[in-house]
């Protein structure tokens, strides 16, 4: 599905990744972890197609074919999502309508007409149970005056009704509450399929209980210094970074 190889990028004279390789094959869970400032939300920028950074070496395929050359909305076109650390605000345009106009834009970009309203209105009914999304949050303006946790929940939402190839998800678990780090968990593991992959970028072991990841990564400095499985998240909950620090040469 995913397959990032050698990937070098920065900003300006900063070099942030440097040398990233990782492959993420449909139907897989994968999660990054890896301190403050390691490179975890400009990985995930560079893979939406984010222009602020610029990428110097290396290359991102999706499903085989390299994307480093499309924009962030062709990106998202073919199946690209990214939930945002910190979601923008767009007032006078509410959840629904913010979501029929990306729906619709995709479609439009694949040659096909708008979706008709009634499915919509069923796919948006469905999508809103699955979370436990209240309908009048729907009719709010898009993350104007949401609490954190709304703003996580209204990302997965988009999520359930984008149905990406791949999610991107950036510590969506940072603010959510105990319950509703439950329902966005069980939301992302309802969309889970053979057909999707997900990666998952969070400081904490916790949501790895509820998102079970098949690979875990530790990002450290631009660099992918260990790869494992489950049990990666509990021994750096357990023991921190600094013993990975040697890794990094
Ligand atoms: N737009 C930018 N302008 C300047 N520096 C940037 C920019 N984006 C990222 N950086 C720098 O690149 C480094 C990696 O940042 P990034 O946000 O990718 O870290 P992170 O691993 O997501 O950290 P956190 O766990 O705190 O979210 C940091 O030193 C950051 O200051
Ligand atoms: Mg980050």
């Amino acid at each position: 599905m995913l397959t990032v190889k050698n990937l070098y990028a920065g900003i300006e004279e900063k070099d942030i990744l440097k040398g990233i390789n990782l492959e993420i094959k449909a139907g897989e869970v994968h999660a990054i972890m890896g301190p403050n400032g390691s490179g975890k939300s400009t990985l995930s920028s560079v893979i939406a197609g984010k222009e602020e950074y610029e990428v110097t070496d290396g290359d991102i395929f999706l499903n085989e074919e390299s994307i480093l050359e499309m924009d962030p909305e062709e990106r998202a076109h073919e199946g690209v999502f990214l939930s945002f650390q910190y979601p923008v605000e767009i007032p006078g345009v509410t959840v629904t309508n913010f979501i029929k106009t990306a729906i619709n834009q995709t479609r439009k970009a694949k040659g096909l007409e708008d979706m008709p309203a009634s499915e919509m209105l069923k796919m948006i009914r469905e999508k809103s149970e699955l979370l436990e999304i209240d309908r009048k949050f729907l009719s709010r303006s898009l993350n104007v005056g949401f609490s954190g946790g709304e703003k996580k929940r209204n990302e997965i939402f988009q999520m359930a009704m984008l149905e990406p190839k791949l999610a991107i998800l950036d510590e969506t678990d940072s603010g959510l509450d105990i319950d509703a780090l439950r329902i966005v968990a069980n939301g992302v593991n309802k969309l889970r399929s053979e057909d999707n992959a997900v990666l998952v970028i969070t400081h904490y072991q916790r949501l790895l209980d509820y998102i079970v990841p098949d690979v875990v990564h530790v990002l450290m400095d631009g660099k992918i210094v260990k790869t494992g499985g489950k049990e990666l998240a509990h021994e750096l909950e357990e023991k921190g970074y600094d013993w990975l620090k040697e890794e990094l040469v």
